[in-house]
């Protein structure tokens, strides 16, 4: 699903299913294994999936494998001259990974295609977004709140490496287009755009006020992806 929504320039990888941690060699690396220390199996199983599809996504990128180490605010440390982002929620792993020299960040995460927990959506959402998430939601249709909120997290986690500044849930407001689809057995998706209330420059200088992402449903999933390409980059689309 991942690949669908990021340009060739970024190296994905996905599971549906964990293929590792059943007791068996878990493929981490030392570091690694003493950053999870003694988490819960769930955990363990997201953690140890997740940096298998990493692994997979360098390769592609043609970078060794490397070891994915917790940093500051747990952003994932990636080999030098690469960025890249990582999500896992019931039923779904992914990676996706660029060269600093096409994209200046990435940021993707998922979430299964159900409600918010009730009063979440009063939470995370600026007055125009709740009017589009209540205005869309059932009769088949993805879950709008779940969408925002998966496309807020995606925002997030584009920024933070970058900036290594907070950024609350009221200081992006998205903005969707239309879905090609509308049923849940019909994969469907589409773009959206996030304005930042509170632009601020990048360590080069850049201006970032806003992000362009995309989404897809399908799979009982939500997922959705930003990249924000390199000044003079390559950017090449699917
Ligand atoms: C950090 C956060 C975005 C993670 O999202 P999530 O949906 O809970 O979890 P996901 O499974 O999709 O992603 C987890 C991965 O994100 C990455 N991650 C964690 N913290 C991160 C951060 N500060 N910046 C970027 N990536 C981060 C890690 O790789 C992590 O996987 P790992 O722990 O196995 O290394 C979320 O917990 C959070 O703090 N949100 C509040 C901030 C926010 O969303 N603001 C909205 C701004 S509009």
């Amino acid at each position: 699903m991942i690949e669908e929504l990021v340009p060739r320039t970024v190296a994905c990888a996905e599971a549906f299913e964990d293929t590792v941690g059943d007791g068996g060699e878990d493929g981490l690396f030392p570091g690694e294994r003493e950053a999870l220390g003694d988490a819960v199996e769930r955990r363990r199983r997201e953690f140890t999936t997740v940096r298998a599809c990493a692994r997979e996504a360098m390769t592609g990128l043609g970078v060794p494998p490397a070891p994915v180490l917790p940093g500051v605010r747990n952003i994932p440390l990636w080999p030098a001259g690469v960025v890249g982002s990582m999500t896992h929620c019931d039923g779904y792993r992914a990676a996706a990974l660029a060269r600093a020299s096409d994209a200046v960040t990435v940021g993707i995460d998922a979430e299964p295609d159900g409600p918010l927990p009730h009063g979440v959506l009063e939470s995370i959402a600026l007055p125009r977004e709740l009017d589009w998430a209540r205005a869309g939601s059932g009769g088949g249709a993805v879950h709008r709140d779940r969408l925002l909120f998966s496309a807020k997290e995606c925002v997030y986690k584009a920024w933070f490496p970058m900036m290594r500044t907070e950024l609350d849930f009221e200081d992006a407001e998205i903005t969707f287009t239309p879905a090609s689809g509308t049923g849940p057995a019909q994969p469907s998706g589409g773009a959206f755009h996030a304005r930042i209330l509170r632009p601020a420059r990048n360590a080069s200088g850049q201006h970032v006020g806003a992000f362009e992402g995309r989404w897809a449903a399908g799979r009982g999933l939500l997922v959705t992806a930003i990249v924000l390409p390199a000044p003079g980059g390559a950017v090449r689309g699917r």
